[in-house]
C-alpha cells in the first residue's frame, strides 16, 4: 500500500472507517489529520461492530502505529472513554501504539456548551452541527488562545488558558445565549484530574510521520467528514470548522504534501447528507425512504436520520479537482438493490446554463437543477461478491459511467459493511 490519502467524497459518511480499517492491514501508520468526535467511523470485523469518533480507525489491527495529528481537535474525556471501550474489547492502546500531536487542540466542555447555546439561538438558520464543540475549539485555535494538548503538561498555563477563556465565553454564554456560566476551577481540576492520562500519547507526529516514511512504512491519512463539507470549499456556511481536502492531510500532520503519493476519495453509491444545506439530488420521496431504510442511514454519532439521494457526479468531479483523486473506493452500492431504475446527476442546469461543476456562490446550489441520466438496475444479491466478474452487468455498468463522468479510477468496491465484503478492482 502507497502513501495514501483517505477522504469522504460527497458530506460525510461515506464509510471512510470501513475502508481505513481494511486497508490498514497492508499499513503501518494510520494518521488522522483534522475533524474531532464529530466524526463516527464504523468499522465491522469478526461480526463486531465498532464506532470511532476520535481514535484512528487503524486500532483494530494489532501492532499498527495510530496517531492525531496537529489539525484534529481533541475532546480528552471522549478520547479517554474511546480508550476504556476498546480496552474491555482486548484492543491494546497503549501509548506504544497510539500518539496524539502535541499542538492538537483540546475541546473543552465551555467549546461544547458554545456550540450548543449558539445553535439554539439560531432557531431558523441553525447549522445543524453535532454539537460536539467543533466550531468553538478551531476558532480558539486561529484565535491563537487555544489550549493544546502539550499544555497539559504545564498545569499554570493550562489554568491561566483556561481562565482566560471562560471570561469571554462565560459574557457569551449568559448575556447573549441566556446559558448557564461555566467554573474555570471546576474545568481546571476535571482537566487536570485526566491529564496524567493523556500526557504519556504525547508524540512528535510530525517527527513520526517522517521516520515511519523514510524507513519504507506505509502511511495511511484518514480524513473525516466530507470534501463538500470543507470550511472553504464546501457548501459554506453549512459546513464543518476544518478543511477536509487531502492538502490538510499535510497540513494537519506536519509533513510535505510530496509524502502523500494517493489520493482515495470514498465515495457512497448514492449522496446523504447530515445538518443543514443544500443537496441537488436530495429525494424527498419513497425513494429516499428506501435509501434510509436499506442503507440504514442514522448517524454513527449523534444518530439524526440522513438526508439521502442520488448520486451526484457533479459533486464526485469537484472532489477530484479539490483533492487530486487518483482512485475512488465505491461503498454501499448493495443498497441499491431492488430499485428498477437508478439514476445519476451528470450535470446541474444553472441560471439556464448547463454546468460540469459546482457553480461558486454562497448557497448557489440551491439554485442549481440536476440533469439526470437513467440506468437500470439490479434484483441480485452482490452482497458476498468478491470479484468484478462476479457483479451483475447492470451494476458493471453503473459502476463504469461514473469512472466515465468523474474520469477517477473506482479502485474498490464495497458490498457490505464487514471488513471482508470489498472487491479489489
Ligand atoms: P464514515 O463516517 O465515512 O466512516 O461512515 P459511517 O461509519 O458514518 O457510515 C457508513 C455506514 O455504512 C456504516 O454503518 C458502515 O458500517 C456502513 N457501510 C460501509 N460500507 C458499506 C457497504 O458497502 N454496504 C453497506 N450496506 N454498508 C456499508
Ligand atoms: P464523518 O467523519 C457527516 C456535519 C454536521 C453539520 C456540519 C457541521 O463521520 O463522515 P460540526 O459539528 O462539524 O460543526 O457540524 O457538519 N458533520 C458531519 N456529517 N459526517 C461527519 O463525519 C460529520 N461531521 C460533521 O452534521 O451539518
Ligand atoms: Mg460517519
Amino acid at each position: 500500500m502507497a502513501n495514501t490519502v483517505i477522504i469522504g467524497a460527497q458530506w460525510g459518511d461515506e464509510g471512510k472507517g470501513k475502508i481505513v480499517d481494511m486497508l490498514s492491514a497492508s499499513s503501518d501508520v494510520i494518521v488522522r489529520f483534522q475533524g474531532g468526535n464529530n466524526a463516527g467511523h464504523t468499522i465491522e470485523a469478526n461480526g463486531k461492530q465498532t464506532i470511532l469518533h476520535t481514535i484512528p480507525s487503524g486500532i483494530l489491527h494489532p501492532g499498527k502505529l495510530c496517531l492525531i495529528g496537529n489539525g484534529v481537535v481533541l475532546d480528552p474525556f471522549v478520547f479517554l472513554k474511546e480508550v476504556d471501550g476498546l480496552n474491555e474489547n482486548g484492543i491494546d492502546t497503549s501509548p506504544r501504539r497510539l500518539g496524539i500531536s502535541y499542538k492538537t487542540h483540546l475541546i473543552m466542555p465551555y467549546h461544547v456548551a458554545l456550540d450548543k447555546a449558539r445553535e439554539a439561538y439560531k432557531a431558523g438558520s441553525k447549522i445543524g452541527t453535532t454539537g460536539r464543540g467543533i466550531g468553538p475549539c478551531y476558532e480558539d485555535k486561529v484565535g491563537r488562545v487555544g489550549l493544546r494538548a502539550g499544555d497539559l503538561t504545564n498545569p499554570d498555563l493550562a489554568s491561566r488558558k483556561i481562565a482566560a477563556a471562560l471570561v469571554e465565553k462565560n459574557f457569551l454564554l449568559k448575556n447573549l445565549y441566556g446559558s448557564e456560566p461555566l467554573d474555570a476551577k471546576t474545568i481546571t481540576d476535571q482537566v487536570m484530574a485526566i491529564a496524567p492520562r493523556i500526557t504519556p500519547y504525547l508524540t512528535d507526529v510530525s517527527g513520526a510521520v517522517q521516520e515511519s516514511v523514510l524507513i519504507g512504512k506505509d502511511v495511511l491519512w484518514e480524513g473525516a467528514q466530507g470534501v463538500h463539507l470543507d470550511v472553504d470549499h464546501g457548501t459554506y456556511p453549512y459546513v464543518t470548522s476544518s478543511n477536509t481536502v487531502s492538502g490538510c492531510g499535510s497540513t494537519g500532520t506536519g509533513i510535505g504534501p510530496n509524502y502523500l503519493q494517493q489520493v482515495l476519495g470514498i465515495a457512497k453509491a448514492y449522496t446523504t447528507r447530515v445538518g443543514a444545506g443544500p443537496f441537488p439530488t436530495e429525494l424527498d420521496d419513497k425513494t429516499g425512504a428506501f435509501l434510509r431504510e436499506q442503507g440504514h442511514e442514522f448517524g454513527a454519532t449523534t444518530g439524526r436520520p440522513r438526508r439521502c439521494g442520488w448520486l451526484d457526479a457533479v459533486v464526485l468531479r469537484e472532489s477530484a479537482r479539490l483533492c487530486g483523486l487518483t482512485q475512488f473506493a465505491l461503498t454501499k452500492i448493495d443498497v441499491l438493490r431492488n430499485l428498477p431504475i437508478l439514476k445519476i446527476c451528470v450535470d446541474y442546469m444553472y441560471k439556464g446554463h448547463r454546468i460540469e461543476y459546482p457553480p461558486q456562490g454562497e448557497n448557489a446550489l440551491a439554485e442549481v437543477t440536476p440533469v439526470y441520466e437513467e440506468l437500470p438496475g439490479f434484483t441480485e444479491d452482490i452482497s458476498h461478491c468478491k470479484h468484478m466478474e462476479a457483479l451483475p452487468y447492470n451494476v458493471q455498468k453503473y459502476i463504469q459511467r461514473i469512472e466515465a463522468l468523474t474520469q477517477v479510477r473506482i479502485a474498490y468496491v464495497s458490498v457490505g459493511p464487514d471488513r471482508d465484503q470489498t472487491i479489489i478492482c
